[in-house]
Order: C-alpha cells, then structure tokens, then sequence
C-alpha cells in the first residue's frame, strides 16, 4: 500500500518530547499534524523515567546546560497547570523538593563542591546534618552522615504526563500513528518534504526528528545527523500502602521517588548495550543494593513493577536541538538522555518556535548539530 498524506508537520517520534512538539505547534496554529512512532506512544524513555525535575541534583556546573534546565524547570508551574485545565489530567507536579545524602568522606566532598557551586550561582541549596536529614525523612538510613537539601527540585508524575500529551493530541485532532516506522527521511532540492515508512510516503511542509534513542537509525541522505546512543536504565518500584516519603531521594550512587499512590520508584542504572531493552539480574540488584542503602526499610517491601527503558545521549550528552542549514524544513528535538521529562515542555516551546519561523531562540545556541 501507497499512502500519500500531505501535513503541515510529521513528527517523528511520539514520546513525551514529540507529542509535547506537536501540543505546541498546533497552540501556534497547525492543525494537520502527524505523530508517528515505531512502536507504542510514550511507552520507551518516557514511560521508564522517574519524573524527577533534578536541575540541582543531575547538574554539575553553571553553563548553557544548566541554563536550559532551570529555565525549563520554571515553565511547569504554568505547563502543569494549562494541561490540566486542557485536559482535566493533573500530572502530579509535586515540589516538596529533593534531598541529596552522604554515607562516607567521598560523598561528603560531593556534596560540599555542589553546595559551593550552588550557593555562587545563588540557587536554594541547604546543608542539613545527619539528624536534621533524619528528622525531614523518618525512613531514611541512620548511617546518613549529612545531605542537601534542594527546595527547587522536584517531580512530576511522567506516566500522567504522557497520557495529559495524549488526550491533547487526540483532542485537538492530530493523528498518532504507532508501530509505523520511518525508513528515511526525503528531501528534494535541499528541502525535507516527508518521511517513507514500510507503507507509504507522508508528505510534509515540516519534518521534526524527535525519535530519542532511534535517531540514528533513520536515513538520511546528504547531511550528517551527530549519533544518538541508546543508553539503558532499568529502575523498580517498590509498593507501599502509604507515602514513606515526602522528598526525592538521591545519593550519589541511586535515587528513590515518592509517588502519591504509595509506589517508590528506584533507580537506576546507566548502560550501554545497544537496543537490549530488558532488565536483568545485575541491574536489578544494582537498583536495589543502591536504594536499601539510602533506606533499608524498603528492602522488605513488595516489588511492583521492574521496568527499563533508552535514553538517548549524543556523544558530548548534551541535547540536540536546531535546524540543518543542508536542508530546509527539516528540525531535530532529541538526546535529552537523563533529563527528558524535565525539559520537554521547555524544548516544546522552543522547538515550536523555531518550526514556525521565528528562528533559533536564545536558549537553544548551545545544542544544535552544527556543534559537532
Ligand atoms: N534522570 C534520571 C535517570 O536518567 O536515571
């Protein structure tokens, strides 16, 4: 079969990035929209990440990067807000703040160079001591030797997320094709005019590459796409019947998220093995033996759910976010890796800007493929 769909946009890719993209562009006024995915909407990286907005915990200096995230952190009070009223799904955006431990000297130098960064870049950033960690989080280990707390880092529920971007897209009319792969990209006279999957062309004014950790497996001929890797991270969950947490917890070595349903995410590991999406033995114990460290009362609790998923990280892990000056019309918004969910609705708003003319904004200099 031969189908021929003319669009204003294809997105390639329906994870929380693309279908944030596609909110956007049609808040900007499109309206013939098409989200394709090679598998199920949302259900890789996005559907696999913690949800934790870890600007202060996940970054290790000021720079663009850092920029990027905390700009991106603070568009979600009102991005929460507006695909709720959108959507009537509350996405849980959680800000009671995150508290990063020590457990021995090593640690305790981590934490004493993030606190000095962070208070010369004049962010929230307390020191708190063993007994005062202990107090905030009854259920935290009592070997904890000090920690910081980050009043700004917070979490949001993905899984939600994903399905607020869904019922969005659905709502406002957009097509979201799953299991439909894109072979390559086609481009005429310099121009990207659409995509060919397995079943047909679709032609479009606008082809946005937003295919995570897939990227690189699509053809494009006549311009160098830098490579996305897949990098895998399985995380588990532990159930309990009420929240033992108000806080995210992370320590240098793991991380647990409280969720308000009695779940508590653990996670997670950082692997390079390719396209194998699948947990493991070792991974599993990796997540768990991390997780009882920061607190050993989970270490008898019931596991809900052992999950994996890809990140896509470029080789200098930053985002790739731009336009190719070889091609027209042609933009790429991926390789957000280990920070997707926090800056989707940033990048959304960015890349949909950029898509409909209004060229590359301030923020995004710093991570467009010309880097490479
Ligand atoms: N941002 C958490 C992770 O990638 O594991």
């Amino acid at each position: 079969m031969v189908r021929e769909l003319s669009q204003e946009a294809v997105i390639i890719g329906a994870g929380v990035i693309g279908l944030a993209i596609a909110r956007e562009l049609h808040r900007r006024g499109l309206t013939r929209i098409t989200i394709l995915d090679s598998g199920k909407a949302g259900r890789e990286a996005s559907f696999a990440a913690a949800g934790m907005l870890a600007v202060q915990a996940e970054t290790d200096e000021t720079g663009e990067f850092f920029d990027l995230c905390r700009a991106a952190r603070d568009v979600y009070p009102d991005f929460a807000a507006d695909i709720q009223a959108e959507t009537g799904i509350d996405i849980e955006l959680d800000r009671a703040g995150t508290i990063y431990l020590a457990f021995n000297d090593s640690d305790i130098r981590e934490l004493s160079h993030r606190y000095e960064w962070q208070r010369r870049a004049g962010l929230q950033v307390e020191r708190l001591s063993a007994r005062e960690t202990c107090k905030l989080e009854p259920f935290v280990s009592p070997d904890v030797r000090e920690s910081l707390l980050f009043p700004d880092d917070w979490q949001v529920e993905n899984r939600r997320l994903l399905a607020a971007l869904e019922r969005s897209a659905a709502r406002n009319g957009l097509v979201v094709e799953e299991n439909r792969r894109v072979d390559r990209l086609i481009v005429k006279n310099g121009r990207a005019i659409g995509v060919e999957t397995p079943v047909g062309k679709i032609y479009s004014q606008r082809v946005v590459l937003a295919a995570g950790a897939w990227t690189s497996l699509i053809g494009v001929e006549g311009i160098e796409i830098p490579t996305v890797r897949p990098v895998r991270g399985q995380i588990l969950a532990f159930q309990t019947a009420k929240r033992l947490f108000s806080h995210v917890v992370y320590s240098p070595r793991g991380y647990i998220v409280p969720r308000a349903d009695g779940r508590i995410l653990a996670g997670a590991t950082v692997e390079e093995v390719g396209y194998a999406n699948e947990m493991t033995p070792a991974g599993i114990d990796f997540v768990a033996t991390n997780a009882f460290e920061i607190s050993p009362a989970l270490s008898g609790l019931p596991i809900a759910e052992r999950c994996s998923g890809l990140r896509p990280r470029t080789t200098d892990g930053l985002p790739l976010i731009g336009t190719f000056p070889q091609v027209e019309n042609l933009f790429i918004a991926t390789a957000h890796y280990r920070n997707g969910i926090l800056l989707a609705p940033l990048t959304a708003q960015l890349t949909a800007e950029m898509i409909v003319g209004n060229g590359v904004p301030e923020l995004l200099k710093g991570f467009g493929p010309n880097r490479f």
